[in-house]
């Protein structure tokens, strides 16, 4: 049996096996979901605040495509396709910055203005059935939700707000200073796992006091038992109500500290954008798996705090242990996971969905697994 002929029966995931080893190490199946996920579904890019500029850009990159968004003298954001029109020749390296004036091509000096029109091509006065007008970057769709800027590569992709729809009133239930963030820091990680690998280990409460110490210590920040974990279509939640009892998170006292939330909260949207913000921080996190080929991943851990209010030393440590501590035990399971699912004596797992204990449950595993599934199968 060839790869494309394994089939999945997801229908019950109480009796039922997860879904089957192959799908997380194939080429044939990561050509899939290039084609008919990623090529369709929306990319967060940065927050609006990270625009505020003419000429400030962020530069996301989409398998082999490569997109720029940037602001426009008029303040307007327009997104656009790194790539000269004249020979292809790719224009921005960098991930973000800003661009004073215009975007040069390094190989025949073509000049875009910051919304991609071209504003001048060398020599080219002379030549027939050329009008600048008509060789401005190629524009791509972008959109603002929930305060952040996401682009798609589909003209006919539905808005985002209609995909993830009542996720932004949750979103603003926990995280009020939406609009008002600024960007702190990001972290990019290669893992050697696939992308659902690692969207996997984020969607499910099982390993959280069953695995490495540093999850103890999150854990110990949570009233546990209210840890709930809900599906909504193409968007889900988890989310952890405080230990009230806390005094200190993170290896900081609480005391006199401000945070966005107390709560635990986190947002999926599909297939791969994160919001999240841990108990006590004063930011939003952002969280992206992007697949680069079947066994590696691009992790982005982007960092948002409020631009009028100094960051707290609870959230200064929280970054630094996500990024040294919790971040590198879950990669390392990811790795790990990866290693194992190659193996002649695993093929397909079993979820853990148990109603006596739902704070525990892999039904988000298994909504997720679904929706990848149906997207590249039916
Ligand atoms: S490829 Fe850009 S100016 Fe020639
Ligand atoms: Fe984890």
């Amino acid at each position: 049996m060839t790869i494309a002929q394994l089939t999945w029966d997801y229908s019950d995931p109480r009796t039922g096996t997860s879904m089957p080893a192959p799908f997380f190490f194939d080429q044939g199946v990561f050509n899939e979901e290039k084609a008919k996920i990623f090529m369709n579904c929306w990319h967060v890019v940065g927050h609006v605040n990270e625009f505020s500029k003419p000429g400030d850009f962020v530069v996301q990159e989409i398998f082999e495509q490569s997109v720029i968004v940037m602001t426009g003298r008029d303040g307007r954001i327009t997104a656009f396709h790194n790539a000269c029109r004249h020979r292809g020749n790719r224009l921005i390296e960098e991930r973000r910055g800003n661009k004073v004036g215009v975007i040069r091509c390094g190989y025949h000096s073509w000049c875009y203005n910051q919304d991609g029109s071209l504003r001048a091509a060398p020599r080219t006065e002379n030549l027939q059935n050329f009008d600048k007008k008509d060789w401005g970057l190629r524009t791509v769709r972008h959109e603002i939700f929930a305060g952040f800027v996401f682009i798609t590569l589909d003209e006919n992709a539905r808005p985002v707000a209609e995909i993830a729809s009542g996720a932004e009133a949750e979103m603003r239930k926990f995280l009020p200073d939406l609009d008002n963030l600024v960007l702190s820091s990001e972290t990019d990680v290669v893992v050697d796992a696939n992308w659902k690998v690692i969207q996997e280990n984020s969607i499910e409460g099982y390993h959280f006091d069953l695995s490495g110490p540093v999850h103890k210590d999150l854990a110990a920040l949570i009233n546990f038992e209210g840890y709930t974990l809900t599906p909504y279509g193409d968007w889900w939640t988890y989310i952890g109500p405080p230990n009230t009892g806390a005094k200190e998170a993170y290896g900081v006292p609480l005391e006199g500290s401000t945070w966005q939330t107390d709560w635990f909260f986190n947002i999926g949207i599909f297939p791969n954008t994160t919001f999240y913000s841990f108990p006590y921080t004063d930011m939003v996190g952002v969280f992206v798996m992007i697949p680069l080929t079947p066994e590696k991943s691009l992790l982005r851990f982007g960092y948002y705090t409020p631009k009028d209010r100094p960051e707290p030393p609870v959230t200064k440590a929280a970054i630094e242990w996500m990024n040294t501590q919790l971040g590198p035990e879950d990669i390392e399971l990811n790795v790990t996971n990866q290693k194992g699912l190659h193996s002649f004596g695993f093929g397909a797992g079993k979820y853990i969905i148990d109603d006596a204990r739902p704070n525990q449950s892999e039904n988000l595993v298994h909504h997720f697994h679904t929706l990848c599934y149906k997207a590249i199968r039916e």
